[in-house]
């Protein structure tokens, strides 16, 4: 699963600096926390870097990369070459906020998995990714988010306010969510809150699962 460090695809493969540090430890969780023969959709997969680690390390999964900005599928499908992931299907194009979801020919999707993209993006999209999942996922099936959140009964970090604040400086849209607020929206959407992990650097690993 892996090649040549001078492959010509290396040079397209994107790299953040986010996602290098915090892949493993999401690695650790989705290990855990998904069936061994899942499909996943990802949404907002950026430059790949998270699923060409998923594929990696867990093969039976089938993962299905997307997102808004086509400009990435470059660097996804780069990153699919370079650790020769046949588990990885081709880039969808997906805006999570729309109601319809271009998943292409898929029976089932056990898990949606949304890493560092309902802060940076307006709330809508976190709206358009608990629809989604009530409508996409199988019963049992589990959304997972990754990222900062705010909670109503623990005190924020003074570093998660900064953050959101600047978030909402670059985008009045943008910002951290609270995740109380998520939970009544999801479950009139069919999903439960089932795990919240603490992550390092103040995030959190949040599971919902879709209701039997
Ligand atoms: C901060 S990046 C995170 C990328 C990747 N998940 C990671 O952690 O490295 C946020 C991603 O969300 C995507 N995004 C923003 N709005 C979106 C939307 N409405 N639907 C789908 N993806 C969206 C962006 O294009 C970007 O790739």
């Amino acid at each position: 699963m892996s090649s040549s460090p001078f492959h010509p695809d290396n040079l397209l493969c994107k790299k953040t600096q986010a996602a290098e540090s915090n892949k493993n430890a999401i690695l650790g969780v989705l290990k855990k926390e998904l069936s061994i023969n899942a499909t996943v959709l990802e949404i907002g997969s950026g430059t790949g870097q998270h699923a060409a680690t998923f594929c990696s390390h867990l093969p039976a999964i089938k993962w299905i990369p997307s997102d808004l900005n086509g400009g990435s599928f470059e660097s996804i499908t780069s990153w699919k070459k370079v650790v020769s992931a046949d588990n990885m299907e081709s880039p969808r194009l997906i805006d999570a906020a729309s109601p319809d979801w271009n998943i292409g020919e898929v029976d089932r999707i056990s898990g949606i998995v949304a890493i560092n993209v309902i802060h940076i993006s307006s709330f809508d999209v976190t709206l358009g990714i608990l629809n989604g999942a009530n409508k996409y996922l199988n019963k049992g099936g589990i959304l997972y988010f990754y990222g900062p959140f705010f909670q109503n009964n623990v005190e924020a970090r003074e570093s998660n306010k900064a953050f959101d604040q600047y978030l909402r400086n670059q985008n009045e849209c943008w910002g951290i969510r609270t995740l109380d607020d998520i939970e009544v929206l999801a479950k009139d959407r069919s999903l439960h809150l089932d795990k919240i992990i603490k992550m390092p650097k103040n995030n959190l690993s949040v599971i919902f699962q879709k209701n039997l």
